[in-house]
């Protein structure tokens, strides 16, 4: 129990390391909460600083998420694992050092699932990939992809506690992006492509 405690302290540390913040900040001298969408995650950092330091987010936010649960499962096995999975998406969520601010923790989300399971993960990225290029919605292939998490772990079900935590990861994705599904449903949200400037 200490050991799992340990962990998922450790890796909601590591999730509070906001790479979205900390490129926009050390590029621009700006906080990317008060642009776009006020996401501070790789979506919203294409907006305002385009592609190639989004995709470095993504990466960045992607390797917490493996770093954390490889961490996990050295200290507490494959519970631990799986906590640690949980404890940095919602580091990157509410993180301690941005007064609990963050991101939607897609990237994260990513990063912890293919370290989890790998074939599930890569699977929901497609599903994900695929809705963002037909709607050119980033929020829609993010919802749906998650939501692909979950409905794969219950078809290819493998124990209670890998379908918790897939609850629980999707639950968290659902949620963190309230105020997108909001502008969905009422025709405002923002395509892929659309930019913000930083003045
Ligand atoms: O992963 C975040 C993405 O799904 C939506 O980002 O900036 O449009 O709220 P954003």
């Amino acid at each position: 129990m200490l050991k799992i405690a340990i962990a998922a302290i450790l890796s909601y540390l590591i999730g509070s390391f906001n790479s979205a913040y900390f490129f926009t900040n050390y590029i621009k001298r700006a906080d990317i909460r008060k642009y776009g969408s006020g996401n501070a995650g790789a979506t919203n950092v294409m907006r305002v600083l385009g592609f190639k330091v989004a995709f470095l987010v993504f990466l960045s936010d992607a390797l917490k998420g493996v770093l954390a649960v490889l961490l996990g499962r050295l200290i507490a096995g494959d519970l631990g694992g799986l906590m640690a999975g949980i404890a940095v998406v919602c580091g990157h969520n509410w993180p301690v050092f941005l007064g609990f601010k963050g991101g939607k923790g897609i990237a994260t989300s990513f990063g912890a699932i293919i370290s989890i399971n790998p074939a599930i993960a890569i699977l929901s990225l497609i599903i994900g990939i695929a809705i963002i290029s037909i709607s050119k919605y980033v929020s829609l292939g993010s919802i749906l992809g998650a939501i692909s998490f979950l409905l794969l772990n219950i078809i290819y079900y493998r124990s209670p506690n890998m379908l918790v935590f897939a609850i629980i990861i999707t639950s968290l994705a659902v949620f963190q992006h309230r105020a997108n599904i909001k502008r969905l449903l009422n025709g405002t949200e923002s395509k892929l492509g659309q930019k913000t400037n930083i003045k």
